[in-house]
């Protein structure tokens, strides 16, 4: 099938076909292409994996391989906004369980799920570096520390009104 003229649910495989034909002949071409093919589609999902594998004539299973094996990919499509929570051991031993706890309930999604509006989703990592403000969350490249369960709610409104003033400019 020729993908190269379908906009399959706003996939745009010919933008995919231009980042294939840049990197393909790079040494780490399928990194490269998968990390350049993620930030256009934003997520890797089976039909986009399965149509590097094609063009590439590499197996799915070796461009699957790569996508789970790096954290930076991702198969599920992504709120506009990642929540991380570290859950290193400063972070933990100052009540990171908790903070973690609240956003769930907040946002009523398990970790690694996505809202329903899209908005947000939800990751954990190891230490970000911030041990002396643990608690820590991030939301995209905003940090925050030192927290309780009772911050959560506040400050994930922030990006719900943002988000709601960027629609309404819109
Ligand atoms: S353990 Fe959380 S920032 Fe280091």
């Amino acid at each position: 099938m020729d993908h190269s003229i379908e906009n399959n649910n706003s996939i745009n495989y010919q933008k995919i076909d231009q980042i294939i034909d840049k990197y393909k002949s790079d040494d780490s071409m399928l990194i490269r292409i998968l990390q350049k093919t993620q930030q256009e589609v934003g997520y890797l999902p089976m039909k986009v994996q399965s149509y590097i594998s094609e063009r590439l004539n590499i197996p799915i299973s070796t461009v699957n391989g790569v996508v789970t094996f790096y954290s930076l990919f991702s198969q599920d499509e992504q709120g506009k906004y990642t929540v991380g929570v570290c859950m290193g051991t400063a972070c933990y031993v100052k009540g990171a369980q908790e903070v973690l706890d609240a956003i769930k309930k907040e946002l009523q999604i398990d970790v690694g799920e996505t809202t329903m509006d899209k908005l947000f989703t939800l990751k954990t990592s190891r230490c970000i570096g911030a041990c002396g403000l643990a608690p820590v969350i991030t939301v995209n490249d905003d940090v925050y520390g030192r927290l309780t369960p009772a911050d959560i709610p506040s400050i994930l409104y922030k990006y719900i009104k943002t988000h709601k003033k960027t629609e309404i400019q819109l």
